[in-house]
Order: C-alpha cells, then structure tokens, then sequence
C-alpha cells in the first residue's frame, strides 16, 4: 500500500485503502461514487475476485465513474446509499467486507453552474444530487416562511446572520422571486458584512444544499444499518468535510459501540497530514471516523 504519489489519490485515500480493505477479495461498497475516485483507487490494490458496489444519487456522476473506473468488478447504482439494504436483499448477498461514505459535493457537482450549488458559478438556484428529485433550492428560498428559512441557514449552516438574511431573502422575493446562485449571493452580499476569509454566502449556500438533499436524515438513518450490513470484523469509513456532520457521525458510532454492535477502529478522528492538504485543498477541511463490526 505504499504509495507517495497521492496528489491523483482522492481525499485520504491511502489511508482509507489502509484501513478498509482488509480482504483483498472482498466485498465492498463505495455509497459515494462520485467520479469513482476513491473506487478506481480501491480495485488498484484489490484482487480479481473483489467487487465494489457503487451508489450515487447523480446519474451524471455515476455515468462518468463507471466510464473512469471501467472495471467489471465495480457494479453501479443510482440510487441513494440508504438503500444499501434493499440492493444487497435483492443480490442476495448478506454482507459486505467494508463501506466507505464521502460525504457532501464533489468539485465536478461543484464547478458545474448548471447545477446551483456554488455561489462562485451562476446558474439556476437547484442544488439537487438526484435531478429527478422534487425539491429544489428555489423552492425553499422562495416559498419556506422567513422562520423555516431562519432554521435552515442556523441548523445546517451555523450561520450567526441567520434571522437578518432570511428576513433579506423575503423582502428581496417580494419584488422579484430569486431565480439564480448570483441572485440570491447579492442579497445576503447586502445583508451581512464579510467576516474574516469565508464569504458570507458559503454558509447559507451549504445549509440549502443540506436542506435540499436532506442530507443529515440520510446519514441518521443510513448510519444505524451499518452493523447489519457489515460482515464479521468488516469496517466502515466515513470522511466528513463539516463540523455539523462530524458530530452527527461521532455520536451515533459511539451509541452502536455503547450497544455492542461495533467497535471503533480510532477513538479519535484522523485528519489528513499537512502535506496533502498543501497538495489537495478539498482535504483541508476532512474527517475520518472508521468502525468495525464486532
Ligand atoms: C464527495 S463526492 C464523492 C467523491 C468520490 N469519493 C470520488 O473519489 O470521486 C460525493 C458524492 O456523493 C453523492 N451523494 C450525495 N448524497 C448521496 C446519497 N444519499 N446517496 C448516494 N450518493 C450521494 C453526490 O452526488 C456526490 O457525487
């Protein structure tokens, strides 16, 4: 597993292979493919008799990874990692070796306008992982009540100008709806100073993108299966990019280790070392928390 060309290895990869993949034949689920990054990485080291089962809710990403990764042992499904259970029912498989969850949006998800989930590039106010999906972010910004909005951006975005730019948000609505990501970073532009290095829109634009996808019920309710899909002694890796998941993370692995189920592989969360994250910006803000199925 030696390897220090990791500038092409996605976010901890290295230590992730090192820790998860344990069987080199083994059965395992990346239940976010994104690009297939982390995956691509995985068969590389892998035996020919392992498989991956790859979960996206973006049928453009998951189109893309099997295109990248373009390996018989990686089976893809565009579909949310919560049904992890029901696809392993209908393979008939009872469990698999190991799990990884890289959560949150990839950069390509990111750098594309057309999917509104950066302020940085204009498009239309979306933010869907699952384009088929209902709700939008237009939606909520122009139709949840100033209170709804108020605890989005504080719940999902610890933003401290909360009440005044959801207040910004309706006033703003009633002239014109907010259509685009430029539309809605003017107004809260205009409602809150910039504090320090982060733009005030990075907050409110991630509380929304959470809102949307309904990110944190996904990972309460996915969490708590992880013991019944894990074979014996089979791991779990979940790699956060926010405080908010984090502690979400860290409290439900120390409820299923208080039960029995599981045991945790590092009492404390590993981080990315200082030369990755000079070398890969999307690590700097990573969290790795691994179980292991007792
Ligand atoms: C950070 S990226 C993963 C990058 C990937 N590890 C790689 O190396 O290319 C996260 C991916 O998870 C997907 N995603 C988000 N929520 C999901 C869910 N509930 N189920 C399945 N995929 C999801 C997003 O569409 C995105 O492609």
């Amino acid at each position: 597993m030696e390897n220090n060309n990791w500038t092409h290895i996605p976010v901890m990869g290295m230590k992730i292979a090192e820790t998860l993949l344990l069987k080199k034949d083994g059965a395992y689920i990346d239940g976010t493919l994104g690009l297939g990054g982390h995956t691509k990485y995985f068969l590389s080291l892998l035996g020919p008799a392992a498989r991956v089962l790859g979960f996206d809710k973006d049928i453009n990403a998951l189109r893309m990874a099997v295109k990248n990764v373009n390996d018989a042992r990686l089976a893809a499904f565009n579909k949310s990692y919560e049904f992890i259970p029901q696809v392993l029912g209908e393979l008939g498989l009872p469990g698999v070796d190991g799990v990884l969850l890289d959560l949150g949006v990839s950069s390509y998800q990111l750098d594309d306008g057309r999917r509104g989930f950066s302020f940085q590039s204009e498009g239309p106010l979306d933010m869907r992982f699952d384009t088929g999906a209902k709700l939008t972010a237009r939606d909520i910004v122009n139709d949840y009540s100033v209170r709804e909005l108020e605890k989005i951006f504080t719940d999902y975005g610890e933003e401290p100008s909360a009440a005044k730019i959801a207040l910004a948000v309706f006033n703003a609505r009633r002239v014109k709806p907010l259509e685009t990501t430029a539309d809605l970073a003017a107004v809260i532009n205009r409602a809150t100073p910039r504090r320090g290095k982060t733009h005030p829109a990075t907050r409110v634009f991630q509380a929304l993108r959470i809102a949307v996808n309904d990110e944190l019920g996904t990972i309460e309710r996915s969490l708590k299966f992880l013991p019944d899909i894990l074979n014996a002694g089979g791991r779990a890796a979940v790699l956060t990019f926010h405080s908010l998941e984090d502690r979400i993370i860290k409290n439900i692995f120390k409820q299923l280790a208080a039960d029995g189920k599981i045991k945790l592989v590092n009492k404390h969360v590993i981080e990315p070392c200082f030369e990755e994250v000079q070398n890969n910006r999307r690590s700097r803000s990573a969290k790795l928390r691994v179980i292991e199925k007792i």
